[in-house]
């Protein structure tokens, strides 16, 4: 008879009550000792490791926004809304992280912050971890 390793249960964790996250939020949540950015960008909820890694700021402090995307010269194209290119700026240095899965734009497969499900469940917003 085999055994099967344990598997590790993802426990409910709540966040925050809804209405205390508006659109343009961007605030820490501390899970078990672990410090989160979590961001309500346009009314899409994302969660974030509320740790740079270039050199450890707090991204509940950076602005969330979209970018410049690579163009023809003498022509600028901004994201704009589109959730495939938002991004959260770190007040320390200025790198920009995705929200949908927190890589930096410039060193994508080198830097990237740790990114998390969260959800809107009622009138709380909860991540499973
Ligand atoms: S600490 Fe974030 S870019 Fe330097």
């Amino acid at each position: 008879m085999t055994t099967q390793p344990a598997q590790r249960q993802a426990t409910r964790h709540v966040l925050a009550a809804a209405a205390d996250v508006p659109p343009g939020t961007n605030t820490e949540v501390v899970v078990e000792g672990r410090s989160f950015a979590l961001i309500n960008d346009q009314g899409r909820l994302h969660l974030l490791r509320n740790v740079c890694p270039h050199h450890g700021a707090p991204l509940c402090h950076g602005r969330v926004q979209g970018h410049m995307l690579p163009s023809e010269p003498h022509t600028y194209e901004w994201s704009g809304d589109d959730e495939d290119h938002r991004v959260v700026v770190c007040p320390w240095h200025g790198y920009k992280f995705t929200l949908k899965d927190g890589r930096s734009l410039t060193e994508p497969d080198r830097m990237r912050v740790r990114s998390y499900e969260v959800v809107r469940e009622g009138d709380e917003i909860v991540t499973y971890l």
